[in-house]
């Protein structure tokens, strides 16, 4: 086997204890982005240390704003609204489609032009759903290569307010254009198909932006300025939901994970776990900075796991969990059923094709269709060799699969969890022993 691989056994004891899983990482890029336009410094605690959130940190260091790193402690030295200075060179955004969609608001309302880009997978995903509203404000936005994708050519001008109806439920979509309309003339407004994380929202109002939501309709007025807010990160339910899953399938578990953001725009998989029988609650419910947060307490439950329907509004809600929760459904009771979830298409990868091309080769009864996929569960996952690729959810989702498989499972090019969480083996090799 290559290095670029990982060999994982079927567990051999339960997953016991009490664990903090990395901070929220929708969180962590948006404190770095909204501390940079902000007046003051703003200091972030639990920030999300991968290599996504590293990428905004880069972008917005080569637009001139003064980050101090430390492992306790993240401080923006912001420079206020119109402190952005041009970027010698091409922003990278690395594999972050947060950091690409979000910053392309900002900059489309810059006094300086930038040519932006990231890796392979970045250059492939769809640009066109911000090119087009952002166009609608004025923006002037293009695609080097005309495909709808980056490297993306943005030359800061003057931007109007627009009332936006998106054909996707998309939290990139939609703050990529509430960012744009902070240095609007006019009002902006988004409205979704569904609602999607509310992280903007809820931020921007701690750092004094004029932003209101009611349905799936989310409005901004310009700001004149932002002001420095201390952030402190949740735990993140995506990451979070990995070791979930680890619990529920690994007999004799009980697994607390602290301090875990529960925001119901993100917090999906917990009602699916509850649908499928899991042994799942929530302890120490609280909120801070506008977000809720809560221990979650999961228990083995793979006696009683079986089949649900996902689909409609949750979807948003757990897009980023989809490929756990197919490893969830794969060795559950009965079908399980997920529609509406189109999206996963134009993920880091092909999100339905890789979970069920993955799934197939370790035996699972699995049908890719068009929005989603229908998996029969079984009593058994077989061992075998599967892909990441490249895409960190697709390798960690495999790797909890592993643990209830007949015998090992083999990643191919593993080291894509650094994305979200670059000590994710750590602590997968720590719980299971
Ligand atoms: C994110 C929004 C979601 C999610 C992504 C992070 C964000 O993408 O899948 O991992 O931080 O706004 P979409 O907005 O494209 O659905």
């Amino acid at each position: 086997m290559t290095n670029n691989a990982k060999t994982i056994s079927p567990s051999t004891a339960p997953i016991k204890g009490t664990v903090n899983v990395p901070g929220d990482k929708s969180i962590s890029h948006r404190s770095i982005m909204f501390g940079a336009l902000s007046k003051g410094d703003t200091h972030v605690t639990n920030f999300l240390m991968a290599d996504d959130c590293l990428s905004t940190i880069d972008c917005f260091r080569k637009m001139g704003i003064s980050i101090d790193v430390t492992p306790e402690l993240i401080t923006v030295h912001g420079k206020g609204l119109r402190g952005l200075t041009v970027p010698s060179d091409t922003l990278y955004t690395g594999n972050s489609g947060t950091t690409t969609r979000l910053i392309s608001g900002i900059l489309a309302a810059q006094d300086f032009n930038v040519r932006l880009t990231g890796d392979a997978s970045i250059e492939k995903r769809p640009m066109k759903r911000i090119m087009t509203p952002l166009s609608m404000m004025g923006a002037d936005i293009k695609s080097e290569r005309e495909n709808g994708c980056a490297p993306l050519l943005i030359n800061g001008t003057k931007l109007h307010g627009i009332d936006y109806v998106s054909p996707v439920a998309s939290a990139q979509v939609k703050s990529s254009i509430l960012l744009a309309g902070l240095y609007a003339e006019g009002t902006t407004s988004v409205t979704e198909p569904a609602l999607s994380r509310n992280h903007t929202e809820l931020m921007l109002r701690g750092f004094g932006a004029d932003v209101s939501s009611e349905g799936l309709c989310a409005t901004i007025q310009p700001a004149d300025e932002l002001h420095a807010c201390d952030v402190s990160v949740p735990s993140d339910i995506s990451s979070a939901a990995y070791f979930i899953a680890a619990a529920l399938l690994v007999p004799g578990s009980e697994l607390m994970i602290k301090n875990v953001g529960i925001n119901p725009t993100r917090a999906g998989i917990i009602e699916v776990v509850k649908n499928m029988g899991g042994r799942i609650s929530l302890e120490n419910v609280r909120t801070s900075g506008g977000e809720e947060t809560a221990d979650l307490l999961v228990r083995y439950s793979r006696d009683v796991l079986k089949g649900t329907t996902i689909s409609g509004d949750i979807i948003p809600t757990l897009i980023d969990e989809i490929p756990v929760i197919a490893v969830l459904a794969a060795l559950a009771d009965g079908q399980t059923v997920i529609k509406d979830a189109a999206e996963l298409h134009v993920k880091e990868c092909d999100r339905i094709d890789a979970v069920s091309t993955n799934m197939k080769k370790l035996g699972v009864d699995i049908t890719p269709t068009e929005d989603g996929m229908i998996i029969n569960g079984s009593e058994h996952i077989s061992g075998g060799v599967i892909e990441s690729c490249n895409d960190h959810r697709i390798a960690m989702s495999f790797a909890i699969a592993a643990l209830a498989a007949d015998s090992d499972i083999t990643i191919i090019n593993p080291e894509c969890v650094s994305i979200s969480w670059p000590g994710f083996f750590g602590m997968f090799e720590e719980l299971r022993r």
